[in-house]
């Protein structure tokens, strides 16, 4: 299947669900920051994960991860995603999202589009290699991003 789409647009004002994990045991999380591209002659996901935040653990122990995007008229549902954390809620049968295994990954039957991405790198975000004012008015608090880079792997 193909993709397309305004990729600044697709991120920044329609937001993405990042989800790792396992069928039986994984969490998702809504992401306004990131990108698609090429590198090492692969087409490629990135996505920037706070070090707080619960996905970030699925992120680090498993190998695929999926960023899946929905209608417009699912943005409620997506937002709580992103504003409850998966150590407070189940967001494993959260009403409205049904999960279904995408590969050795995870995404929900209610998604317009899947991208199933192989994790190929990942990196903290050094704060004194930021330029301007970006340290300053992001990482006040500590709370690094991390950039994770995926292969795409299959577009569902
Ligand atoms: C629109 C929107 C976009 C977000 N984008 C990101 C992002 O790109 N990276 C990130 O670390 N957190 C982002 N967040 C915050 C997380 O989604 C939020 O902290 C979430 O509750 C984390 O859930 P978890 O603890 O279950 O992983 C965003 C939140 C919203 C509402």
């Amino acid at each position: 299947m193909n993709f397309n789409t305004d990729i600044f647009e697709q991120f920044d004002k329609k937001w993405a669900l990042l989800t790792a994990g396992t069928a039986d045991n994984f969490n998702s999380m809504t992401i306004s920051w990131g990108g698609l591209g090429t590198i090492w002659n692969k087409p490629v996901a990135t996505v920037y994960v706070r070090k707080s935040r619960y996905t970030k653990e699925f992120m680090d122990t498993n190998e695929f991860f999926t960023v899946s995007f929905y209608p417009e008229e699912m943005k409620n549902i997506i937002g709580v995603y992103g504003s409850k954390s998966g150590r407070d809620i189940d967001k494993m049968h959260y009403e409205g999202l049904t999960s279904k295994a995408v590969g050795e990954s995870v995404s929900f039957e209610e998604a317009m589009v899947t991208l199933l991405c192989r994790k190929l790198f990942v990196q903290r975000l050094d704060e004194a290699n930021m330029l301007g004012n970006i340290a300053d008015t992001f990482y006040g608090d500590g709370d690094s991003h991390f950039m994770y880079i995926g292969e795409v792997f299959e577009i569902l």
